[in-house]
């Protein structure tokens, strides 16, 4: 049985008291809530401020990126020791904001997932097709290869702690939500993709989060569909009242 979770990407978003208001309202609405996973990863700034504001609550907080290396001249980077150090439990790898905007490919990403793994850091792997990989019909292969190049070298036992999110570009921030049906289609092709590639083992644990978009008035038909596990979301995050609507999108 997948556990479900739910993960908030504040992005650029949120000072330290920003972060503790928050963290501390979004703990009011969701209190105990046991049957799904909670993870909140705001700016690297913020994370000591969450850390106390999460500490005794269900809140887990994560990164939105780190470097591979353990330190040295790297000048801006911030290290998976360093994050630790601020109670981050998870990170993610290879954000499509990451890979368009800040040149990130597939080689990096996957010493970036190296890394997290030997640090014991759990990493949320974003992969996912422009617009124009949709139309020219070419989300499968662009999809496999993300997976190709940025798993490449892992053993079995760090397959099964990583997370897979599927983040269509075209998604993110602009309000069009794949529907749950192409949803679907992608991350059971993901899980097949694991499937042939690992084990059924590996396939039937992974956990699939879909990304782009996600609303309350549109979580739960895509937490309906059998291959989706969970959801990352970004703008419908960075409040407390919407954020916690879309973690109990069961009640
Ligand atoms: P969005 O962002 O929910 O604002 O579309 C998702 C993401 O980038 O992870």
């Amino acid at each position: 049985m997948r556990k479900p979770l739910i993960a908030g990407n504040w992005k650029m978003f949120k000072t330290q008291a920003e972060t503790r208001d928050t963290l501390r309202r979004l703990d009011e609405l969701i209190g105990r809530l046991l049957e799904v996973e909670v993870l909140i990863c705001p700016p690297f700034t913020s994370l000591p401020a969450a850390r106390r504001a999460a500490a005794g609550t269900v809140i887990q907080i994560g990164a939105q990126n780190l470097h591979w290396e353990e330190k040295g001249a790297f000048t801006g980077e911030v290290s998976a020791a360093m994050l630790i150090d601020c109670g981050c439990s998870h990170v993610l790898v290879g954000h499509s904001e990451r890979r368009q905007l800040f040149g990130e490919d597939d080689a990096g990403i996957n010493r970036k997932l190296k890394k997290a793994l030997s640090s014991q850091l759990v990493p949320i792997l974003c992969v996912g097709e422009s617009l124009q990989e949709r139309e020219a019909e070419r989300v499968e292969e662009v999809i496999e290869g993300q997976l190709q190049q940025g798993l490449k070298g892992l053993t079995a036992q760090e397959i099964s702690r990583i997370i897979v999110a599927y983040e269509p570009v075209w998604a993110i921030g602009t309000g069009k939500t794949a529907t749950p049906e192409i949803a679907q289609q992608v991350h059971a092709m993901i899980r097949g993709w694991f499937e042939g590639k690992y084990s059924s083992v590996a396939a039937d644990g992974l956990r699939i989060l879909y990304g782009g978009s996600v609303k309350p008035g549109n979580v739960s038909g895509l937490m309906a569909q059998p291959d989706i596990d969970g959801a990352l979301v970004g703008g419908a995050s960075l409040e407390a009242e919407s954020f916690a609507a879309l973690v109990s999108y069961q009640r």
